[in-house]
């Protein structure tokens, strides 16, 4: 099965194509998005890809006539830095690319966010063409327009790798989400991205998605490609249906905003580190695992607020906890450390907090300075002392 969601951005609109086998004709829509095929292009590729599907997109572009110049990158959060931006921009400039070339990234989510900034201000802006490998990337990260990199700065005598406090808004002119990447993911990758779908299915407007998601877990879980190609398709229709309503996240009555449900407690945790899974080995936290914890703060928090009954958390944790998803951590800081981190994210204005909160299966709103106890429930429920 594959799909084609339109990303509806007047003169900025754009496909996302979505399926097994997808890229193997991404040369000819790149001609079509470009205008003409295009001469050079920078590919950015993430290192975790197998050699074999990274040589097949090459060869692929190549045998169109394009001039490639690649670029690698191993993708961590440490990485995903004003200095590998510069470097990248480098081999930008290297390349020669001129205004209609583009920047062509292949990888995930901090591969996509790199390359779409250097896309983004290389010569004031180049086309950007995103080729998410994986789930996260493809539901989420792809989508939107966002990218950036993380910034590492000293706040409150303590050092804090600020998630993605440097970027800008640009749109790419064409998504391609082959499926096929994601079977050589590993399976805890694979997982966290499952965290974004859920995340998606609670504010997706009715229970369709959450219903959906349910009843196909099971297929989900062993790659069955229908199942996947129908998970990307329907969470990217969301992504895009938001993106298009709020492009820049300025609408008063939530839009985009909602897109953060779990994330200000999953940034503050992911910011502060030396956190785990509850009841796991792991190093660590993927992102997708953090929004996993983070919808379940969100929702304790919800339930003290009494804005959501008690019966969506438990649908939901029994979702996440079937999908292999993390719903608490360990080696949380006291919860006022978090909360001094939640202050401390970019989300915020003036220092207030914004927290979006479930409201019902599908639903959630933006609270603008949600009372301290109600936070405080969020970090308990997850574990924070
Ligand atoms: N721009 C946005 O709107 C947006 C939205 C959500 C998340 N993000 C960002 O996305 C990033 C997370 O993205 P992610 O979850 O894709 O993680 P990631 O980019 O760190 O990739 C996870 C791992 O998968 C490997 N990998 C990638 N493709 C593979 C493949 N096909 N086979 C095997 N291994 C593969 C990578 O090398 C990496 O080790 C974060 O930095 C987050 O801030 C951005």
């Amino acid at each position: 099965m594959s799909s084609v969601v339109r990303v509806e951005l007047g003169e900025r609109a754009y496909d996302v194509r979505v399926g097994a086998g997808a890229l193997s004709s991404l040369a000819s829509h790149l001609a079509q998005v470009l205008g003409s095929a295009p001469q050079r292009a920078l590919l950015v590729i993430d290192e975790g890809i197998p050699a074999p599907a990274v040589e097949r997109v090459v060869l692929h572009l190549e045998g169109a006539g394009i001039t490639l110049t690649q670029a690698r990158v191993n993708p961590t959060e440490r990485v995903k830095s004003l200095e590998t931006y510069e470097r990248l921009l480098a081999s930008a400039a290297e390349a020669r690319l001129e205004r209609n070339d583009p920047v062509i990234a292949l990888g995930g989510g901090i591969v996509g966010d790199l390359a779409g900034f250097v896309a983004a201000t290389y010569r004031r802006g180049v086309p950007v063409i995103q080729c998410p490998s994986t789930l996260l990337s493809m539901v989420d990260a792809s989508v939107g327009g966002k990218t950036g990199v993380n910034l590492s700065a000293s706040l409150g005598g303590r050092q804090r790798l600020l998630k993605n406090f440097v970027g800008a808004f640009h749109q790419p002119r064409l998504v391609v989400a082959d499926t096929d990447m994601l079977a050589s993911l590993e399976p805890r990758v694979f997982r966290a991205g499952l965290g974004e779908c859920v995340k998606h299915a609670m504010i997706a407007g009715s229970e369709d998605l959450l219903a959906w998601t349910e009843s196909s877990a099971d297929a989900i879980l062993a790659h069955d490609p229908d199942a996947l190609a129908q998970l990307v398709g329907k969470s990217v229709t969301l992504k895009a249906r938001v993106v298009a309503g709020d492009e820049r996240e300025t609408a008063a009555d939530g839009g985009r905003a909602l897109l953060n449900l779990g994330h200000t407690f999953a940034h503050a945790i992911e910011t502060l580190g030396g956190v785990r899974k509850r009841g796991s080995d792991d190093p660590g936290l993927q992102h997708g695992e953090a929004v996993s914890i983070g919808l379940v703060a969100a929702l304790a928090a919800g339930e003290k607020l009494a804005m959501v009954d008690g019966s969506l958390t438990r649908r939901v944790v029994a979702l996440l906890d079937r999908l292999g998803l993390p719903t608490g951590a360990q080696g949380l800081p006291p919860a006022a450390e978090l909360m001094g981190a939640m202050i401390d994210d970019k989300k915020t204005v003036g220092g207030r907090l914004r927290l979006i909160v479930p409201t019902g299966v599908g639903q959630a709103r933006v609270v603008q300075d949600p009372e301290p106890g109600a936070v405080r429930a969020g970090l308990a429920a997850i574990g924070a002392p």
